[in-house]
C-alpha cells in the first residue's frame, strides 16, 4: 500500500503544471454552471437526472447531447465528445485552456493573476490583430458620428429614423469621415501596417494606390459574431448613393452565409423565449430591439443558409419568419421556411401588409402592435403556404383553382394531426364551397404518394446518429458492468472509494479501469470530496478521459447499498480469480502441446471452455 501511495504521488506530478493556482481554477469552475454555460449554445431540455439537447459537435436531429448537472460534465452519445465546462468552450468556440478560464473568470468577476500567457491558441496572431484592428475601428466610427462635427448628418438622419443615442452605442453605429487618409492614419498610429489592413480587406487600394476605406461618407453598423466581437462593417449610403449597403468582403473572421446579425444580442432573450424572430435587414433589427422585442435576428439580405438555420435550430424550437411584404420577400419566406422545416424547426410566418417592412411596420403602429399582429397572430406554415401557393395560381380561372386546392390538399395531407387537417380542411370548405368530405376524398389520393416519400426519407436519414435518447444497453459480460457500476459510484463519493481501495485496490479486470481507479485513488489523496468535473481535468489521456466521463454519466446515480457494494466487489475479485486460474491452465495446455500430449491438451482446453462459461 506504501508502495501504491507513491505512484500516486508520481501520477500527479506528471500533470501538466498550470501556472494559474488551482484555487483559482477550481473557484472559477465552481462559479459556472454547466448548464448555463452550455444553454448559451444548445437548448436544453430537463430529462430524469440529466439535461438533453442536439449536439452542437456533429449535425444530428435527435438530441444525444446531455449534460450531467450534479457531476458538471456533458457527453455526447452520438460523436462521443465529452468534458466539463473548460473543455466544452474549448471545443465549441475554438479556445485554449487559458481563454476558456479567462472567459469564465471575467463572467463571474474572478481576476486572473496577470501572467504571460504562452499557450497557443485557435486564433491565428493575424487574426487577432485583425479583431484588433476592428474593435479599434469601431469605437472610432462611433465616436465620430456621435461627438463630432463630421457626423452630424449622420446623426440626424439615424434620429430622423427613430434611433436612439443609447441605441447607437448600443449596436456601435458609426459613421465614416470623408477625411483622405483619416482612417489610415488612425491605424498606423495604433500600430497597424498598411499592407497587413489591405490584405484583411479593412482597407481598399484605390487607382492611384493608397489605401482608401470604402465606406467613407456612410453610416457603419458594426457585424459582430457571437460573442460580441466586430469581424466586419455593413455600410449604408446616406444619400440614395447606389449600391445603398456596402457590406465587409468575406474573410476567415466573416462568412455571412454563417452568421446571423445581433445574434451576440439576443441569444439570451432567444433561450429564454424558446423563439426567434428572423428578419432580412439590420435596420428591422435595430428597430425591434429598440423596442423591447429582443429575440431578434437577420441574414444580411442574402437567403438564409443551411448552416444559420442549424445555428437556430440548437437554440429553438420555433422561428416566426418575418420578412418585407414585396415579391422577393414572400418568395425567401418560402424557401427559409422550407429550409428551416428540414433541419426540424417549428415555423410561423409574420404577415405584413402595404408593401411595410418590420422596422417600417414598428414605426408606423408601434411595439405593442408588431407583437400583437406580427409575433402573436403570425401564420402556420400551412396558411402561410396558402398565401404564397394564391400568387402562383390564377385562382379565378376553374381549372386553376382546383389546381391550387390539390396543391393546398398535398400539403395537408402531409400534417402529422388528424384534428389540424380537420381544421384546415373545414377552412377550405367554406373558402371554395366544396364539402369536406370531398375534400377528403382528394386528400386521400395523396396517402400512397407521402409514405412513398416518407419512406425514401427515412432511407437518407439526415444524420447518421443513434435516434434514441436513451443508449442501447451495452452487452458486457457481468463483472465488466458491476466495474463501470463501482467506478461510477466512486467517482461520486470517496468513502466508497476508500473502502474500494482497501478491498480490491487496483484488482480490477479491465486494464482501463485499473488505470482509472489508479488515478481516482491519487485524487482522492489530494482533495477530500468528490469532483468529477476538476478530476477529469487532471487525466492526460484523452481515452481514459472519455471513458470516465461515459462511465459517469451512463451508470447509476441514486446511492447504493451496502449488500450492491459487496456484490460488485465479490464478482470482480472472483473473475480476478477465475482469470489467473484460465492464465495458469492456459500455460499448462501449451506445455501439453508442446510436449505432444494432445488428449491433455485437449481435456485442459475444455477445462478453461466450462471456467469462462461460468
Ligand atoms: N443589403 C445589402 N446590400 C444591398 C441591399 C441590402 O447587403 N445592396 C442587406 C442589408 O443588410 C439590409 C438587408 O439586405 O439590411 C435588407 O435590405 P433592404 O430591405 O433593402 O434594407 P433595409 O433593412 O430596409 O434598410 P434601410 O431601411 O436602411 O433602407
Ligand atoms: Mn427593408
Amino acid at each position: 500500500m506504501k508502495d501504491f501511495n507513491k505512484l500516486c504521488r508520481m501520477l500527479l506530478v506528471v500533470r501538466i503544471v498550470k501556472r494559474i493556482p488551482e484555487e483559482t481554477i477550481d473557484n472559477v469552475r465552481s462559479q459556472n454552471d454547466i448548464v448555463d454555460i452550455v444553454s448559451e449554445y444548445v437548448q436544453l431540455k430537463k430529462q430524469g437526472n440529466n439535461y438533453f439537447g442536439l449536439c452542437p459537435f456533429h449535425n444530428e436531429k435527435t438530441p444525444s447531447f446531455s449534460v450531467a448537472e450534479d457531476k458538471q460534465i456533458f457527453h455526447c452519445f452520438g460523436c462521443k465528445k465529452g468534458g466539463n465546462v473548460f473543455t466544452f468552450l474549448m471545443e465549441i468556440e475554438g479556445y485554449s485552456f487559458f481563454e476558456s478560464l479567462s472567459h469564465l473568470a471575467e463572467k463571474s468577476g474572478i481576476v486572473l493573476p496577470n501572467i504571460q500567457q504562452t499557450e497557443e491558441t485557435q486564433v491565428s496572431p493575424d487574426e487577432k490583430s485583425a479583431l484588433a484592428a476592428y474593435e479599434w475601428l469601431t469605437k472610432l466610427y462611433n465616436h465620430i458620428l456621435r461627438y463630432s462635427e463630421d457626423g452630424k448628418e449622420a446623426l440626424n438622419y439615424l434620429t430622423e429614423r427613430g434611433i436612439s443615442t443609447e441605441t447607437i452605442d448600443q449596436f456601435h453605429i458609426g459613421f465614416s469621415p470623408n477625411i483622405d487618409g483619416f482612417i489610415l492614419d488612425f491605424l498606423e498610429k495604433k500600430g497597424f501596417h498598411k499592407q497587413f489592413l489591405i490584405k484583411h480587406g479593412i482597407l481598399t487600394l484605390n487607382q492611384q494606390d493608397e489605401a482608401i476605406d470604402r465606406f467613407r461618407g456612410r453610416v457603419i453598423y458594426p457585424i459582430k459574431n457571437h460573442l460580441g466581437k466586430t469581424i466586419a462593417f455593413s455600410a449604408r449610403a446616406l444619400h440614395g448613393d447606389e449600391p445603398k449597403y456596402l457590406n465587409s468582403s468575406e474573410s476567415d473572421l466573416f462568412q455571412k452565409s454563417r452568421l446571423l446579425y445581433n445574434f451576440d444580442l439576443a441569444k439570451r432573450d432567444i433561450r429564454k423565449k424558446q423563439e426567434v424572430i428572423l428578419f432580412e435587414g439590420q435596420m428591422d433589427v435595430i428597430s425591434a430591439y429598440q423596442s423591447g422585442i429582443e429575440n431578434v435576428v437577420a441574414t444580411l439580405g442574402s437567403s438564409l443558409t443551411e448552416s444559420q438555420a442549424a445555428l437556430l435550430k440548437r437554440y429553438v424550437d420555433t422561428v416566426i419568419i418575418c420578412y418585407d411584404d414585396d415579391e422577393a420577400g414572400l418568395n425567401a419566406s418560402y424557401k427559409a421556411a422550407q429550409l428551416l422545416r428540414k433541419v426540424g424547426c417549428e415555423i410561423k410566418v409574420s404577415h405584413l401588409h402595404d408593401g411595410l417592412d418590420p422596422d417600417s411596420f414598428i414605426k408606423s403602429y408601434g411595439a405593442e402592435a408588431f407583437r400583437d399582429q406580427m409575433i402573436d397572430k403570425s401564420d402556420t406554415f400551412i396558411n402561410f403556404y396558402r398565401r404564397f401557393m394564391k400568387k402562383q395560381y390564377e385562382i379565378t380561372n376553374e381549372s386553376e383553382r382546383l389546381e391550387y386546392i390539390r396543391t393546398i390538399l398535398k400539403e395537408i395531407a402531409h400534417l402529422n394531426s388528424a384534428m389540424e387537417r380537420e381544421h384546415y380542411l373545414q377552412e377550405l370548405s367554406t373558402e371554395y364551397h366544396i364539402s369536406v368530405d370531398t375534400l377528403l376524398e382528394e386528400m386521400h389520393s395523396f396517402m400512397p404518394e407521402i409514405k412513398q416519400e416518407r419512406k425514401e426519407l427515412s432511407n437518407v436519414s439526415y444524420d447518421a446518429q443513434p435516434r434514441s435518447y436513451k443508449r442501447k444497453k451495452q452487452l458486457l459480460p457481468r463483472f465488466h458492468n458491476a466495474e463501470r457500476k463501482l467506478i461510477a459510484h466512486m467517482l461520486q463519493d470517496k468513502v466508497i472509494s476508500d473502502r474500494v481501495q482497501e478491498e480490491i485496490s487496483i484488482g480490477f479486470n479491465i486494464d482501463e479501469h485499473k488505470i482509472i481507479a489508479t488515478h481516482l485513488y491519487a485524487f482522492y489523496e489530494m482533495n477530500d470530496a468528490a469532483n468529477v468535473s476538476q478530476f477529469i481535468e487532471e487525466l492526460t489521456d484523452e481515452s481514459i478521459k472519455q471513458l470516465v466521463i461515459e462511465i459517469a454519466v451512463n451508470e447509476a446515480h441514486s446511492s447504493i447499498s451496502e449488500r450492491e457494494l459487496e456484490d460488485y466487489i465479490t464478482l470482480i475479485s472472483r473473475q480476478q480469480n477465475e482469470q489467473t486460474e484460465v492464465e495458469s491452465l492456459r500455460m499448462k495446455q501449451k506445455m501439453a502441446e508442446q510436449q505432444n500430449d494432445h488428449l491433455k491438451a485437449a481435456e485442459i482446453a475444455m477445462e478453461i471452455l466450462k471456467l469462462q462459461r461460468e
